[in-house]
C-alpha cells in the first residue's frame, strides 16, 4: 500500500485577499468546479482515499491545526504532523518521512501538495505500478505534466532514455523556477515537461538523499523527530527545528541527485497558484470576463472579478483588470501586474 503524504503548509500569499495566512488557499473552498463547500485539502484528500491507499499523513502549521483537524477528521488521517514554522518542503517531508519509518511505514510514500486541482487523477493511480516498483527500489519518482507556457514558478524536467517495463523515463535534468529565456528555450526544446510537485518514494530512500544533498536539514530533521502526541496531533521537537535551515526538495534534492525518475501524466491539473491559474478554472461570460461574483458590466472585456460575498460589482470601460473582493480587503489589480503582488503585500501586513 502506497502512504499519502500531503503538504498543506504554504500560505497562498499570490491569491490575496482571498487567501490569508490565518485561511491559506489549501483550506479555501476556492473554485466553482469543486464540489460543494470542499476546499483544495479536502479535494486532495479525497484523490487517496482508494484500495491502493493507507490513511494520510498530513504536514501542516501549528497555526492552522484546528482547520486543518476538522477538514480531515472525515478522512481520518494517520498523523497530523505540525510544524511551529514553515520551513519549506525538503524539512516537512523528512519530517513525514521520520514519522513513517518511526511507525513501520517502509513502502512508498506519495507526496502530494494540498493546493491543487487535478479533475482526472484516477490517471495517476491507475498507472503506478512501475513507479512503485522503482520506488521500492530505492529511485525518487516525479510526475510529469506537458507545459504550454513558459511558466518560471515551476520546476522542469527533461526526460532521458525509457526505463523498460514501467511507465518511467530517467531524468536527464532537473531545473526548478528557471528564467523566462530558459523556459522559453525549454518550451521550444519540446523535451522538457513540468514538475507536478507529487513524488512516490520510500521514507528511507528520501531520507538517504537528504543526508547526500542536505546533511544539516537531514540532521536538524532526525534530531526534531522525538514527536510527541496530543490529541490527535503529533509534534515534532521545535526549538530543534527552529534552528533547520529551509529549502525545498526542488532545489535541495530534485536538481542534483541523480536518482530521481519521471513518470508523465496527462492530468488536468492547476497548482492554483496565483490569480492568471484560477481565471482558468473559472467560468467566462461572451466578453472573456472570468466571473465568480454577482457581476454586472458595460463595455467590459477580459477581466477576473471574484467576490466572497454577494456584493453586487460593477465595471464600466474597463479591461484586463483583476477585481477581488473579500468582507474586509478589496484588490484591484491590473492583471499584467499580478506577479508583483507578493511586493504590494510586503508593504503593509496586509496577509493577516
Ligand atoms: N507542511 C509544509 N511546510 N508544507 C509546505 C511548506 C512547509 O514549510 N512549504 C510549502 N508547503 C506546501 C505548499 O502548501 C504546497 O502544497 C507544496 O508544499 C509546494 O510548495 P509551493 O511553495 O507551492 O511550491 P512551488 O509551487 O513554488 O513549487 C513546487 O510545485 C510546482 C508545481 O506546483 C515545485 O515542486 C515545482 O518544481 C513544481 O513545478
Ligand atoms: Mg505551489
Amino acid at each position: 500500500l502506497i502512504t499519502p503524504v500531503i503538504l498543506a503548509g504554504g500560505i497562498g500569499s499570490r491569491l490575496w485577499p482571498l487567501s490569508r495566512q490565518a485561511m491559506p488557499k489549501q483550506f479555501l473552498p476556492l473554485l466553482d468546479a469543486e464540489p460543494t463547500g470542499q476546499s483544495l485539502l479536502q479535494n486532495t484528500l479525497t484523490r487517496v482515499t482508494g484500495r491502493v491507499f493507507n490513511r494520510a499523513i498530513l504536514v501542516c502549521n501549528e497555526q492552522h491545526r484546528f482547520i486543518a483537524a476538522e477538514q480531515a477528521a472525515s478522512a481520518n488521517p494517520r498523523a497530523l504532523l505540525l510544524e511551529p514554522t514553515g520551513k519549506n518542503t525538503a524539512p516537512a517531508i523528512a519530517l513525514a518521512a521520520h514519522y513513517a519509518l518511526q511507525n513501520g511505514i517502509t513502502g512508498p510514500l506519495l507526496v502530494m501538495p494540498a493546493d491543487h486541482h487535478i479533475n482526472n487523477f484516477n490517471l495517476l493511480t491507475e498507472q503506478l505500478h512501475g513507479a512503485t516498483i522503482l520506488a521500492e527500489q530505492g529511485k525518487l519518482v516525479t510526475f510529469s505534466i506537458t507545459p504550454t507556457e513558459p511558466h518560471t514558478g515551476y520546476g522542469y524536467i527533461k526526460q532521458g532514455s525509457a526505463i523498460t517495463g514501467t511507465d518511467c523515463f530517467e531524468v536527464a535534468e532537473f531545473k526548478e523556477k528557471p528564467s523566462l529565456t530558459t523556459a522559453t528555450s525549454y518550451l521550444l526544446d519540446g523535451s522538457y515537461s513540468w514538475n507536478s510537485g507529487m513524488f512516490l518514494f520510500t521514507a528511507a530512500a528520501y531520507l538517504q538523499e537528504l543526508a547526500r544533498f542536505a546533511p544539516k536539514i537531514a540532521n536538524c530533521v532526525a534530531n526534531a523527530a522525538n514527536f510527541s502526541q496530543d490529541l490527535g496531533f503529533t509534534r515534532p521537537s521545535a526549538k530543534t527545528l527552529e534552528a533547520c535551515p529551509s529549502d525545498s526538495i526542488d532545489y535541495a534534492i530534485l536538481e542534483r541527485s541523480d536518482n530521481v525518475v519521471v513518470m508523465p501524466v496527462a492530468l488536468n491539473w492547476s497548482d492554483v497558484g496565483g490569480f492568471s491559474s484560477l481565471a482558468k478554472l473559472l467560468k467566462k461570460d461572451p466578453q472573456g470576463n472570468n466571473v465568480n461574483a454577482n457581476y454586472v458590466a458595460q463595455n467590459s472585456k477580459n477581466n477576473l472579478i471574484i467576490s466572497e460575498t454577494d456584493h453586487t460589482i460593477a465595471t464600466l470601460g474597463v479591461s484586463n483588470l483583476a477585481v477581488i473582493h473579500t468582507h474586509d480587503a478589496t484588490l484591484i489589480a491590473n492583471q499584467n501586474e499580478l506577479d508583483a503582488l507578493p511586493l504590494l503585500l510586503k508593504k503593509v501586513a496586509l496577509t493577516q
